[in-house]
């Protein structure tokens, strides 16, 4: 079986862009692939995170993988900081890493970008990132569209590293969706939908209420005309909103445009709504149960073990490659 592996930072909440973009993706993986999903508290670490809210956030992140059909027996779902081979690697990665092109990547030109204090780690991110994937000898990687240049770069890695040292990383695929690998913000159709935006009301949260939703859809920006057209250059708010409309009802973006020809902004919204607030409802409804079940610590422990059992040996052949003294 091929190896997929991706992972999610505990960092806010979770929105529908990371849902439409990756979570959904991985469940539709699961069962073809030997899976491994984990949510990446080393790399949340990179901003200052409140330990309390660190913790919270870490364990409802991990039950939303449950929630959105991850099933704890296919896949191994863990923290990253309870496979220490992952700091590991990310260091011995972080010596083969140019400055270049650590300042290249877009997401650390984003973070620090008028700030006069940049934490290193937003810099050296990237190669702990190649890290998670190397470790599993990963072949694809789903993640959405913001995360190629990191895939770009964890694959230039792996080469760089095999070149030097002998071939011992598989060079892994990104596995971009075709349609939601960018879900836009609700209030501006050129930028994504962010869980790190200071404005509530650009992005749902998996887990907003019934009502916020509905209203969140209703204040949603829709471009100037009233044709329900998907025109991503002309009409990016409408285009967001209709792939938004397809994901979450199992639509193509055809059927939703030739079910909405001739009605208007109003009608399509309120359609919307109610798709999403469905499509949400069982992923909400599960999400309690796991976190009232206690369960979770007990899947978190199965997942580490999986997971350490694959990283640890990666990380002895690719120290004894670069010239480690063995441990005997
Ligand atoms: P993160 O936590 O920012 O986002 C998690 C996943 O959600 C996708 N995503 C989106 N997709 C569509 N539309 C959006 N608006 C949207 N916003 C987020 C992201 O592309 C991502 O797939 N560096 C990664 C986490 C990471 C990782 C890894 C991923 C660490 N190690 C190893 C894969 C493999 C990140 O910050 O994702």
């Amino acid at each position: 079986k091929l190896r997929v592996l991706s992972g999610i930072q505990p960092s806010g909440k979770l929105t529908l862009g990371n849902y439409i973009g990756a979570i959904k993706n991985f469940v539709e993986l699961q069962n073809d692939y030997d899976s491994f999903f984990m949510v990446v508290d080393l790399h949340a670490i990179t901003v200052p995170q409140e330990p309390a809210a660190l913790r919270e956030q870490s364990e409802s992140v991990a039950a939303l993988f449950i929630a959105a059909g991850l099933d704890p027996a296919q896949a191994a779902i863990f923290m990253q900081s309870h496979v220490p081979a992952h700091a590991e690697l990310g260091w011995l990665l972080t010596t083969l890493s140019y400055m270049g092109e650590l300042e290249r990547m877009t997401q650390y030109k984003d973070k620090s970008e008028g700030k006069d204090a940049i934490g290193a780690g937003l810099l050296v991110y990237p190669s702990l990132m190649a890290a998670d994937i190397l470790l599993y000898n990963s072949n694809l990687v789903p993640v959405g569209d913001d995360q190629k240049q990191h895939l770009e770069l964890t694959r230039d890695l792996a080469g760089r590293f095999n070149y030097r040292y002998g071939d011992t990383f598989v060079v892994p695929e990104p596995l971009i969706p075709k349609v939601g690998a960018r879900i836009m913000s609700l209030d501006d159709g050129t930028k994504k939908m962010s869980k790190s935006s200071p404005n509530v009301g650009s992005y749902i949260a998996l887990l907003d209420s019934p009502e916020d939703i509905r209203k969140k859809i209703s204040r949603a920006k829709t471009d100037l005309g009233r044709e329900i057209i998907f025109d991503v250059q002309n009409k990016p708010e409408v285009s967001n909103l209709m792939t938004i409309f397809a994901q979450c009802s199992g639509q193509t973006i055809e059927q939703v445009q030739a079910a909405y020809d001739g009605q208007g902004y109003g009608a399509f919204k309120k359609d919307l709504a109610e798709v999403v607030v469905q499509a949400l409802e069982p992923l909400q409804k599960k999400y309690s149960e796991i976190r009232s079940s206690g369960e979770i610590q007990q899947i978190l422990r199965d997942g580490a073990e999986r997971a350490n059992a694959v990283a640890q040996s990666t990380l002895i052949k690719a120290k004894e490659a670069m010239g480690f003294l063995p441990q005997v």
